[in-house]
């Protein structure tokens, strides 16, 4: 949530903040704003809305040249999204500018505090008050006024700072908030991730919690919030900046479900050895230790918790490990029980959902094992567990999570397969004939996506629709709820996904005659009985008119006739078939909301990292 980004070198500053904007813009896009040090004082300029309207603000007002600055795109919290309201923020005389990402819990003590004090707050955000309180301790230099400044705040914050008084400086400051550091030559960046300065670098410095950061051209000083020098971690990126770009596609979204065959076989990569059986050292869990293991909690949010979702199938079926699936968000305010040998996997692509952090540390905090699955190197979730194993689906820049959900579920595999390699519940041969069906996966999925046509001329002729309904079993249910989440994210429709076995306890008395009803059908090759009761389902659903969309896989000829329209998808083993099934969804939803004139990369209200709680 919100995107930050700092820049002090040779370059004109407001180049690469409106550059690392773009890059950042899905983050937040509620107003964006910068502010720029230079020869003849601080120049703030911040507009409510995309990016696109500072932009043309600064074309029509051209701000003067200078080499340090901060930029910011919003996602609000405290106060509407106004063009006062955006950041920066400026102290009362105009020479301290400041952006954060992130909710200060006790801004509203603060500020009656420095309106006592005569500071005037001219906003509703909870923002302000920092730089008004950097203002009243700048006498010791701005660094160590943002370490005094952060020891009165509570809540989550990443702050970026500028002053008229230290021209070369930008000043960092991090707790339970996104900050990266991105090292130059002569010159030096701040991002709340590496996408904001990708452009430029691809070293980067990973910073700690509670750390501040002071940036000159040529030196990086870090520090704690206790004034301690901070060691920090340096990394290469390993993605450019056109990995970043759309290539052509209209929407990153497009773009990035056209990658998920290359996502997938990435996230496979070097994880197999030359006897087909597993290799995950890389998650530094001892085998004695996933022996010792004897439950496992899934937790994770929106998409990511839909995969965990997925992997309670394979890790009971495989694995014959008791599994339990929770919403971060819900997670640590009942009593999980939770003890040494309880292994929480948390899911996660951006590793900074801050409901997902509070549940690693919740779990951490009772003596369980947390094994994070993550896409993001270095990203706070992943530093703070005890193990990562790192999908490899490269920058999602698209709101919507496609590519990421799916390397989400191989990583699952992986994991759920690797405790049934150490444990003994799968023999080696049987780990083998798996993984050779994973190393399938990719062209599957392409085939998948050479024969998308038919969802898209569907999605079309559905844009006046005001409902779809999602039906599933087993590991098909979590891809109907999946398939929802997509359709009201970007369609912003009431789309539900539901367990089909529950449809007659409730839900059917939504049918009505013409409602688009979307049905995932297990494989053949599966338990037969699923499949045969799915298609009772949707003789029931039929008889009371609704129009069936089925996802089928080719070869089911039984399912044809009861099927309005079907979708084929290659027949997969019935635990991986949520990688086929998943992918005409989110064709599906995205070309609905293209052609209902919607934003399909930034859809309403939405943000990509959601780091606050
Ligand atoms: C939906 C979507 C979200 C995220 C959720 C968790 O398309 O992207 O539901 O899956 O906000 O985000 P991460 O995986 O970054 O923790």
């Amino acid at each position: 949530m919100c995107g930050i980004v700092g820049y002090t070198g040779q370059r004109q500053a407001i180049e690469v903040a409106v550059e690392g904007l773009g890059r950042l813009e899905y983050r937040g896009y509620d107003s964006a704003g910068i502010a720029l040090v230079g020869p003849g004082g601080l120049v703030v300029e911040k507009r409510a809305g995309k990016l696109a309207n500072l932009r043309s603000a600064l074309l029509s007002r051209p701000a003067p040249p200078s080499t340090v600055g901060i930029g910011h795109t919003r996602w609000a919290t405290h106060g509407a999204p106004t063009d006062r309201n955006a950041h920066p923020h400026a102290d009362c005389h105009g020479r301290i500018a400041v952006i954060h990402n992130g909710i200060i819990e006790n801004f509203a003590v603060l500020r009656s505090e420095l309106e006592d004090k005569g500071h005037r707050i001219v906003s509703e955000t909870d923002t302000e008050v920092v730089a008004h309180l950097l203002e009243e301790f700048a006498a010791g230099g701005l660094a160590e006024a943002m370490r005094r400044v952060c020891l009165r705040l509570e809540g989550a914050f990443t702050l970026l700072a500028v002053s008229v008084d230290e021209p070369e400086v930008v000043v960092g400051a991090r707790r339970n908030s996104p900050l990266v550091v991105g090292r130059g030559d002569g010159e030096n960046f701040l991002g709340s991730d590496v996408a904001a300065f990708i452009a430029y670098t691809r070293e980067a410095v990973e910073l700690g919690q509670d750390q501040v950061v002071e940036l000159r051209p040529s030196k990086i000083t870090v520090f704690d919030f206790q004034g301690a020098p901070a060691e920090t971690r340096d990394y290469h990126i390993g993605w450019d900046a056109s990995a970043a770009e759309k290539d052509g596609y209209d929407h990153f979204m497009l773009k990035e479900i056209a990658e998920q065959p290359r996502a997938v076989a990435d996230t496979l990569l070097g994880r197999v050895g030359q006897d087909g059986l597993l290799v995950l050292d890389e998650m530094r869990l001892s085998d004695q230790e996933l022996r010792d293991i004897d439950k496992i909690i899934l937790v994770a949010c929106g998409t990511s918790y839909h995969a965990g979702l997925i992997a309670k199938y394979a890790i009971e079926h495989w694995a014959q490990l008791p599994c339990e699936v929770e919403v971060a968000s819900e997670f640590r305010y009942r009593d999980p029980i939770l003890t040494r040998d309880t292994l929480v996997v948390v899911i996660s692509q951006s590793g900074e959902t801050m409901d997902t952090l509070m549940a690693v540390r919740h779990a951490r905090g009772q003596r369980s094992r947390v094994l994070a699955v993550c896409n993001v190197n270095g990203s706070t979730i992943s530093r703070e567990s005890d193990a990562v194993l790192y999908t490899h689906a490269g920058p999602e820049v698209a709101v919507a999570s496609t590519k990421a959900f799916l390397t989400q579920l191989v990583a699952c595999y992986l994991v759920a397969l690797y405790l049934a390699q150490v444990r003994g519940t799968k023999f080696g041969d049987e780990i083998t004939q798996i993984v050779d069906r994973l190393a399938e996966m990719p062209s599957k999925v392409s085939e998948v996506l050479s024969t998308v046509e038919p969802v898209r001329a569907l999605a079309r002729s559905l844009a006046d629709e005001r409902c779809v309904l999602f039906l599933g079993r087993h590991v098909g249910f979590p891809v109907a709820l999946e398939g929802a989440l997509k359709l009201k994210e970007l369609a912003y429709m009431h789309a539900e996904g539901f367990a089909a076995g529950e449809l007659k306890h409730g839900p059917i008395a939504l049918i009505d005659k013409g409602l688009p009803v979307v049905v995932v059908v297990p494989s053949l090759a599966g338990q037969r009985v699923i499949h045969d009761k799915i298609v009772s389902n949707i003789q029931e659903i039929r008889a009371r008119g609704a129009r069936t969309l089925v996802i089928a896989e080719e070869g089911d000829d039984v399912v044809e006739r009861y099927a309005d329209t079907l979708i084929h998808i290659p027949a997969v083993p019935t635990l991986l078939q949520p990688l086929v099934a998943t992918v005409p969804l989110q064709v599906f939803a995205c070309e609905l909301a293209t052609a209902k004139g919607h934003d399909v990369d930034q859809p309403r209200n939405l943000a990509k990292s959601v780091t606050v709680e």
